[in-house]
């Protein structure tokens, strides 16, 4: 029975050295890093190497780095924390994307909800941002700039530093949920006009439930989880402490990898896109967001299949054992329209009949031509026209 993964940008399997760091590190006793006596002590060390090996693969300081419970809570966290401590320098103005993740777009709404103006930012039919239109919605009562450095979706990259350079030079905090491009664009925090960052271990081979937000030194941060004093106070609760020593793991393979795997996703990329065009013609689908690849991620490929609704195009694909999404997994989950190619003004036809393939490491040329010809296979069953 076929069995091919195309969906990994919304989990990527476990690799199997954060597998190992993490049942290591699980089953070396008991591990609150909190704790005082010789167990704890062992424990804040482990966390202690885990931060400090991200640190360095981000370049940034160790003590900017706060273990999260994932991309998620890393985005909540980062736009709570941001705005809240601006308001208090009378900062009340959000600007974002209409691209970004729900994570992040439903915490915007929320401070909205609570008296802070927000801007949502048009892309193009790429899915991109202009900067001059961030330029124009930035000012000096922006409290936090978010632009999300390569899009779930359609993979499409945001101009992050030109838009980070404007936000700091009008004082607004500039976060970027980079849970996507993490092992697959060079994230240089040193040299980056950013402030905030989100990551998540479980898209790059690393456990789900782990997450990290950078918090530049100096920046104004409140803190969203109350209680202890972990993670310098940024972040209260046990730390996940096996569950960051196999994020670290993860994420030292990403980076070194990093060039090995934006190969490896291209080409898979262009073998499935060149089988398709073969299989069932190029006039038979569209491929949605840029097509160079300069300005997208290579892991991400989304492309519309008109006729046929994306429900449908799923769920043949899944009887013949290929696993693809509709979109954000959570979009896909409740066969909602996707925001992200609403927002890039795509017909409404190309909208509904979208898919999304996502790759990674393990995956191969054999699995896109079998796909290919599964797809060919679905479309002549399926075409209503
Ligand atoms: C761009 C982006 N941000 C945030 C998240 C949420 O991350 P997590 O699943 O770790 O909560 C995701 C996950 O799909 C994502 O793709």
């Amino acid at each position: 029975m076929t069995s091919i993964y195309f969906d990994h940008a919304a989990t990527s399997p476990m690799r199997a050295e954060s597998l190992e760091a993490y049942l290591n590190t699980a089953g070396a006793g008991p591990s609150n890093p909190s704790s005082l006596h010789s167990f704890g002590r062992a424990a804040r060390s482990r966390v202690t190497a885990a931060r400090d090996a991200i640190a360095s693969l981000l370049s940034c300081s160790p003590s900017e780095l706060v273990f999260t419970g994932g991309g998620t809570e890393s985005d909540n966290a980062a736009l709570v924390g941001a705005a809240n401590a601006q308001l208090a320098r009378g900062r009340n103005g959000i600007v974002t994307t209409a691209v970004e993740h729900h994570a992040l777009l439903h915490t915007c709404h929320n401070l909205q909800e609570q008296g802070f103006k927000l801007t949502v930012l048009p892309v193009d039919d790429t899915g991109r941002v202009s900067v001059e239109d961030a330029a124009a919605a930035i000012d000096d009562k922006t409290a936090v700039v978010s632009v999300m450095a390569g899009n779930n979706e359609v993979g499409t990259l945001q101009p992050i530093a030109e838009i980070g350079a404007v936000a700091r030079d009008r004082g607004a905090v500039m976060h970027v949920d980079a849970v996507q491009a993490l092992g697959y664009v060079q994230l240089d925090l040193a040299n980056l006009p950013v402030d905030m960052m989100s990551l998540s271990a479980h898209k790059i081979g690393g456990p789900q439930g782990v997450g990290l937000l950078y918090i530049r030194k100096g920046t104004s941060f409140r803190p969203m989880l109350l209680g202890g004093s972990q993670e310098r106070n940024r972040r209260a609760g046990t730390e996940n402490v096996a569950g960051i020593a196999a994020f670290a793991a993860a994420a030292k393979l990403a980076e070194a990898e990093r060039e090995l795997r934006c190969r490896h996703a291209e080409e898979l990329r262009q073998s499935l896109l060149t089988e398709l065009e073969q299989a069932i013609g190029a006039e038979s689908f569209v491929v949605n967001g840029p097509a160079d690849s300069a300005s997208r991620l290579p892991h991400v490929l989304n492309m519309s299949f008109p006729g046929i609704p994306s429900e449908n195009m799923l769920m043949n694909l899944d009887l013949a054992g290929v696993a693809a999404s509709g979109g954000s997994a959570c979009t896909s989950g409740s066969l909602k329209p996707s925001h992200v190619l609403s927002a890039m003004n795509l017909s409404r036809d190309l909208v509904a009949s979208a898919v999304r393939f996502s790759f990674g490491l393990g995956n191969t040329t054999e699995e896109t031509k079998e796909t290919a010809k599964i797809i060919a296979t679905i479309s002549a069953r399926m075409r209503i026209y």
